[in-house]
């Protein structure tokens, strides 16, 4: 395969917006520092072929998990976060068609319906205050249900319309990627509206209406695996043919308090979850990504692709190169590994989680190939 000038002329395009187009189950629920679904498209396009093995070893909300499996592709994913694994597994496991979705939703929330009032003191003050508490009784029992019939998918699109301040969201006015409630800018007197009950049912039947506007595609449970746990302790599968990951970008995203309230839903005793402390360091980035170079160079195929997406880390008064630190770990612990490439992408800022932050301002693909046995 010689893709590299054609994949570098669709850079241009990836800074246009993809929600219109893309597969409407890529927004099932945010997820801070996600992949656009046109690069994991393109990646995957130039980079494999139908039937292959496509990994992603940092998958966050599943974005090239589900891209790859939608391309005819097998997949292999792995995050450490509860929250992202649920997601992933979310977008892999959903129902073929919206009838069927709407059929095995229906029945969960009548079953949900039968459960006892929950103990309001059983759930912490700043979760209480994000809701009324009659929609609060509603989505803690839609969570409870939802986790023992280990249905991800309906659990998952409750957690995307859990907070906003929009009439289809369950919260009290509050931001949506991030939870933070917008009490200040919209006072409880001055805004009754937005402080009563919501209702579940007509919400969530509604968000799966929009999940499926796009969705014409069929996953079969065999064309995936996808292991919750920390990458550096989960051997990786051979024959994998494109390995396409962005790690933790140390200290630039926190993904355990950007997505508190979420957690808290999915996996209560990690909901106060800082991010992995791993990667939080120059030392524990370096060994993971060691960890990840050594296990890609026994995993891939010959002639198969590693594709490494790195912000350059911009913090206030310091410039970290992050694309050099994982250059220098992959020319130490994968020789095997060549770089053929690096494409440098700017991110626009409507897509960058804090806008008045000076994080991460552009990525860079690192685009390995693995030429000797
Ligand atoms: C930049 S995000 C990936 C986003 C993903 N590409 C998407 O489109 O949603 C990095 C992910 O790495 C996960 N992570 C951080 N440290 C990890 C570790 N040691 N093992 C596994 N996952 C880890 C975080 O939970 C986060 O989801």
């Amino acid at each position: 395969m010689n893709a590299h000038s054609e994949l570098s002329n669709l850079v241009p395009t990836w800074e246009k917006s993809c929600t219109s187009t893309e597969s409407t189950l890529h927004q099932l629920s945010p997820y801070i520092g996600k992949l656009k679904s046109s690069i994991a498209h393109d990646l995957i396009q130039n980079y494999s072929a139908p039937g292959d093995l496509v990994a992603d070893v940092f998958a966050g909300s599943g974005t090239v998990l589900l891209e790859a499996v939608k391309m005819g592709r097998r997949a292999f994913g792995v995050d450490s976060s509860p929250y992202a694994a649920l997601l992933s597994r979310a977008k892999l496991s959903a129902p073929n068609t919206l009838d069927e979705a709407l059929i095995r939703a229906k029945k969960r929330l009548e079953a949900a319906a039968l459960r006892p009032v929950p103990d309001r003191r059983r759930i912490p003050e700043w979760v209480r205050n994000f809701f009324h508490p009659n929609t609060l009784s509603e989505v803690v029992n839609f969570s409870k249900e939802c986790k023992e019939q280990g249905d991800d998918f309906l659990l998952a699109c409750m957690l995307g319309i859990l907070h906003h301040q929009r009439p289809g969201f369950l919260s009290f006015p509050s931001s949506h990627l991030t939870p933070y409630l917008r009490d200040k800018k919209f006072p409880r007197d001055e805004f009754p509206l937005l402080y009563q009950y919501r209702e579940l049912a007509p919400r969530l039947l509604a968000k799966i209406e929009r999940t499926y506007k796009r969705k014409d595609f069929v996953v079969s449970r065999e064309s995936y695996t996808f292991v919750e746990g920390l990458t550096e302790n989960v051997p990786f599968p051979t024959g994998i043919s494109c390995l396409i990951t962005s790690p933790p970008y140390m200290n630039a995203l926190d993904y355990g308090r950007d997505n508190r309230l979420r957690l808290w839903f999915v996996d209560k005793a990690n909901a106060e979850l800082i991010d992995n402390a791993q990667s939080q360091q120059r030392d524990g980035f370096e060994s993971l990504m060691a960890t990840v170079a050594m296990q890609a160079t026994k995993s891939l195929v010959h002639n198969g692709y590693c594709i490494v997406i790195v912000g350059d880390q911009i913090k206030r008064n310091s410039k970290y190169p992050l694309s050099s630190v994982v250059q220098n770990t992959f020319a130490e612990h994968a020789p095997s590994l060549n770089l053929t490439q690096i494409i440098v992408n700017s991110i626009p800022d409507i897509r960058r989680a804090r806008r008045d932050h000076r994080g991460v301002r552009t990525e860079n693909f690192l685009i390995f190939k693995k030429e000797y046995a």
